[in-house]
């Protein structure tokens, strides 16, 4: 497919994502490398929704360590259980805060960040990496998001095998 995303701009959240995703498919399938494909997920995301910062943490060893983004510079690495990623990666589950101040040990990057949401990719039942995506306006996820990035996360799993 073309390197190039066709997102209507005045669509409801739920409407984006049901264009995003199968551009999103056609995007990664005939690419093998995870590399290029979490760059141009990361970049897909963040030009479809204009979100703050859209990026993968990948599991290394008992800590996160960043991967392809986009967005501010941002931590590096992340301990195990530690922030909303080392929680969403020891609790083996997809995290929304609504309002990032009020996340025990969340991880500020950036103070411009408000919101997050966080999505496990799962391998054999486990964690291999994190999709983190936030926003610069609190209460910026809802169900919507989580149902569409899980469905994003899912078409990745192949590319970590
Ligand atoms: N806020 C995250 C850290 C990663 S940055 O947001 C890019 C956390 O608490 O895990």
């Amino acid at each position: 497919m073309a390197e190039e995303l066709d997102i209507v701009s005045d669509l409801s959240k739920k409407e984006k994502y049901q264009q995003l995703i199968p551009q999103i498919k056609g995007l990664i399938e005939n690419e093998p490398s995870l590399i290029a494909n979490l760059a141009n997920v990361a970049a897909a995301l963040r030009q479809a929704f204009g979100f703050f910062w859209v990026g993968f943490y990948l599991v290394d060893g008992d800590e996160l360590v960043l991967g392809p983004f986009q967005g501010e510079v941002a931590c590096t690495r992340i301990a195990f259980g530690k922030g909303v990623c080392g929680t969403a990666w020891k609790e083996n589950r997809s995290i929304i805060v609504p309002n990032v101040d009020e996340f025990p040990g969340h991880i500020a990057c950036s103070s411009d960040s408000k919101s997050e949401i966080v999505i496990p990719i799962i391998l054999h039942k486990k964690p291999i990496a994190i999709l983190d995506v936030d926003s610069h306006v609190l209460n910026d996820f809802d169900e919507e998001d989580r149902n569409g990035l899980e469905a994003i996360a899912t078409f990745l799993i192949p590319y970590f095998k």
